[in-house]
């Protein structure tokens, strides 16, 4: 397991001369806030239901109720949780480098509540609605009786403004992310299973392009190659090491 005092030196040399670091980041990061990760086995009233038949247009269709409950109790945990250390570094990292990019696929707002001044939010946030008929964003909306709530504008169902599957990414949010990877000079992929396309690319892009890549996850091994560095172990405890290690005179 990589520790605060066995990351590879010459990981820390690429950080320090990167001039574009780029960062991908995946639920992960946010388990030590204590958001389960996505494919976590769900707890409690959710237990029976598996997310990924929640989170599509189809079960929106079907049982809009359903699916909107299921985002206010996530949406519950997001906000009683609180930034982690992996998050708070990565706002530190920010300011230590010459340009810097942050996307996410969460849509828990953790990264923006740490300090990140512009994530890419590739699947949007939990915490905005949007009308599901004309695509108007709300920050703001009344839990009444009526479960969704309706559009106060149109009166369709308000739905939350996040990517379900089968959907297209934020065309522009795309963009910059692919941007990102094909420029930057070390790309970090942390906390995410790079099970759900187009992000899962975004690693192999940007080393393909000539970054370095570094992988942090609790499910890979060590291992250094040719610009490719997996550390095994929890985004919350390596983030702060490695950017630590690389500045180390900068204040925590
Ligand atoms: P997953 O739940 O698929 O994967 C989380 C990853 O984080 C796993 O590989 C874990 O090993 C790793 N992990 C867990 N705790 C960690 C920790 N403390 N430190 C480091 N790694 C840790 O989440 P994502 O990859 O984010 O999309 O899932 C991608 C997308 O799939 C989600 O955005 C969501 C889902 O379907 C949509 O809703 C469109």
């Amino acid at each position: 397991m990589a520790t605060e005092s066995n990351i590879p030196p010459e990981l820390v040399t690429a950080l320090r001369q990167a001039r574009h670091v780029a960062v991908l980041t995946g639920a992960g990061v946010s388990a030590e806030s204590g958001i389960p990760t996505f494919r976590d086995a769900q707890t409690g009233l959710w237990a029976r239901y598996d997310p990924e038949d929640l989170a599509t247009p189809e079960a929106f269709q079907r049982n809009p109720r359903l699916v909107w409950e299921w985002y206010a109790w996530r949406r519950q945990l997001v906000s009683g949780a609180a930034p982690n250390p992996g998050h708070l570094a990565l706002a530190r990292l920010e300011r230590l480098v010459p340009r810097f990019t942050l996307i996410t696929q969460n849509v828990d707002g953790l990264h923006h509540r740490a300090g990140s001044s512009a994530p890419i939010e590739l699947h949007g946030n939990i915490m905005r609605v949007r009308c599901s008929a004309e695509g108007t964003v709300y920050e703001h909306w009344d839990e009444g009786a009526e479960l969704p709530p309706p559009c106060p504008a149109c009166g369709a169902p308000l739905r939350p403004d996040v990517v379900w599957f089968g959907e297209q990414l934020p065309s522009d949010a795309l963009e910059q992310a692919w941007n990102a990877a094909t420029r930057c000079d070390l790309f970090l992929s942390v906390g995410t299973s790079g099970l759900v396309e187009p992000a899962a690319s975004l690693p192999r892009l940007a080393h393909a392009w000539g970054a370095t890549l570094v992988v942090i996850n609790l499910d890979v091994s060590d291992t250094v190659r040719e610009r490719l560095f997996s550390l095994h172990g929890r985004s919350g405890v390596l983030l702060p090491a490695l950017v630590s290690a690389a500045f180390p005179d900068a204040a925590a």
